[in-house]
């Protein structure tokens, strides 16, 4: 008898395999001769550092990307390369970071795209409302399927993207960071959904970056390095250290390096800060040198908040002082000029520009507004050593920043706000999506601006990262400030209960 847990058996016919599978991009050799086998019923992770293949292995199974050399087989059958709606038909469901969803249509109109409960040619809108709700109810999802998938929230999406999955019956899901935009609330219910899956002998091919969550949901760990498996083993197998080790190829002592900067004069002064209803009379103040953390749930106003200081919306109320002098922000560019960076956590949307090089993103907010000309060299000069100080990986520094992985797009919006003589920078959640190597390395910049005087606002998700790096924790709860913590004052449990509105217990 097969239980569920038991189901990936070494003797269980494996459901997709690899052989020497290789991709090149012009330039980059992005999978190298890989052999994988996955499973009935695991759950199997694909780690590695930014650039390491990942994304692009995932792609020529979902078969977006067909392989330079190499073969697929799915359920025992060589696959040949039909593009992804035949990898569907395969059964391979892939939910992308940015979901691939129709916004303007309903939740079941998504999940039927294409492929409609049809009888005599015609679509029969009831069997398809009830044949939603059973999906939805698979993956946890209490929403009418009615609703239009923009007025979802990102988690909801996701799971619709699962749903989507089983409505083509799928026998591998692949999920690429699917927890970097979800809250921890989330993350736990999402791991629910996949245990269930799971059971059901579904194979789940997981991309992360956050190790704690590797060994919470992996059954299997496959590490990546420069397009070549470095191994495949058991997570009972694994601890942080070595996986970390096989990763990056060394040790990472401190993951937080935290500077020990002086602390000096209050450079950024925020008072009653009013927005509709998404911000309520919130006020703080960050000083040269220091780090101030913005804890909250998903949804707190946190970056709405970093967005109203760096005039990215307009405020109905409240001051903002820069260095002692009131200031009036009235845009983005007005807050460059007068010292305030941000480096948006929607590094598609706002941070980048993808048409164009790495170079000129790099350069791209500290451009001199007043000369016509550029100083190319030396600009070209900035971008590769800002490159190299956060090993962004890129066969040249004029390749355009759409060709780049994940990882390193974020890295290369990292280096233009370094590029800054910014006073106060706003960092908003800047590890997402980045290795551990690079991690600790932008980190240990950040405690670097700190001790070069400019005052550094955090926000992140992710609790040990502000409880390490910060001098002090504001934390938001329903667009308000609940209350700010000092370094003696930490701990997860009284940020949570802050962050909940549970006053209380936190006092
Ligand atoms: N469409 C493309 N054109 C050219 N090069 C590409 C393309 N897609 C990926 N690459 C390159 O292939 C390599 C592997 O990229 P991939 O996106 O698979 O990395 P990844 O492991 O997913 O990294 P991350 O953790 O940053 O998401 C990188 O060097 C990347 O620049
Ligand atoms: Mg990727």
């Amino acid at each position: 008898m097969s239980s569920p847990e038991t189901r990936s058996s070494q003797t269980e016919e494996p459901i997709v395999r690899l052989r020497n599978v290789s991709k090149e991009f012009p330039g980059v050799l992005a999978v190298d001769g890989v052999n994988l086998e996955i499973k009935p019923g695991e759950v199997h992770v694909i780690a590695g550092e930014n650039g390491a293949g990942k994304s692009t292995l995932m792609k020529l199974l979902s078969q977006v990307e067909r392989p330079t050399s190499g073969e697929i087989w799915i359920s025992g059958e060589k696959a040949r390369f039909h593009g992804p709606r035949h990898a569907q038909a395969l059964g391979v469901a892939m939910v992308y970071q940015e979901f691939a969803l129709a916004p303007d249509l309903s939740v079941a109109e998504n999940l039927f795209l294409g492929r409609e409960p049809a009888r005599a040619g015609l679509v029969n809108r009831r069997e398809e409302r009830n044949r939603a709700r059973e999906l939805l109810e698979r993956v946890g999802l209490d929403i009418n399927p009615n609703r239009l998938v923009s007025s979802l929230t990102v988690a909801e999406q996701q799971r619709v993207e699962i749903a989507k999955a089983l409505a083509i019956q799928a026998k591998i899901l692949i999920l690429d960071e699917p927890t970097a935009t979800l809250a921890e609330k989330e993350i736990e219910s999402l791991f629910e959904v996949i245990r269930d899956l799971k059971s059901h002998g579904i194979a789940i091919l997981y991309i992360s970056h956050r190790l704690d969550e590797i060994f919470r949901i992996a059954d299997r760990v496959t590490v990546m390095r420069d397009g070549r498996i470095v191994d495949t083993l058991p997570v009972g197998e694994l601890d942080e250290d070595k996986l970390v080790r096989m990763m990056v190829g060394r040790d990472i002592e401190n993951l937080y390096p935290k500077a020990e900067a002086e602390i000096g004069d209050v450079v950024l002064r925020v008072e009653g800060i009013t927005r509709g209803d998404v911000l309520k009379d919130c006020s703080f103040e960050v000083r040269a040198g220091e780090i101030l953390g913005f804890a909250g749930l998903v949804g707190a106003g946190r970056t709405e908040l970093a967005r109203a200081v760096f005039g990215a919306d307009p405020i109905d109320s409240g001051r903002i002082e820069l260095d002692g002098r009131e200031i009036r922000i009235k845009s983005p560019q007005a807050a460059i000029d007068a010292g305030i960076g941000y480096l948006t956590e929607d590094r598609k949307g706002e941070g980048l520009a993808l048409q164009l090089g790495v170079d000129k993103n790099i350069t791209l907010a500290t451009l001199p507004a007043w000369a016509g000309l550029v100083n190319l060299k030396a600009e070209r000069e900035t971008a590769q050593h800002r490159s190299d100080q956060l090993n962004i990986r890129t066969p040249s520094i004029r390749r355009r920043v759409q060709m780049l992985s994940g990882g390193n797009q974020q890295k290369v919006v990292v280096a233009k706000w370094l590029e800054t003589n910014a006073k106060v920078l706003f960092f908003d959640e800047p590890a997402r999506g980045i290795d551990v190597g690079a991690k600790a390395e932008m980190f240990s910049l950040i405690g670097d601006l700190a001790k070069e005087g400019r005052a550094i606002v955090l926000i992140s998700s992710y609790l040990p990262e502000l409880l390490n790096m910060c001098d002090r924790i504001l934390v938001m709860h329903e667009g308000q400030v609940a209350g700010v913590l000092s370094r003696e004052e930490f701990s997860e449990e009284r940020i949570v209960a802050l962050a909940t509105g549970a006053k209380e217990a936190a006092a």
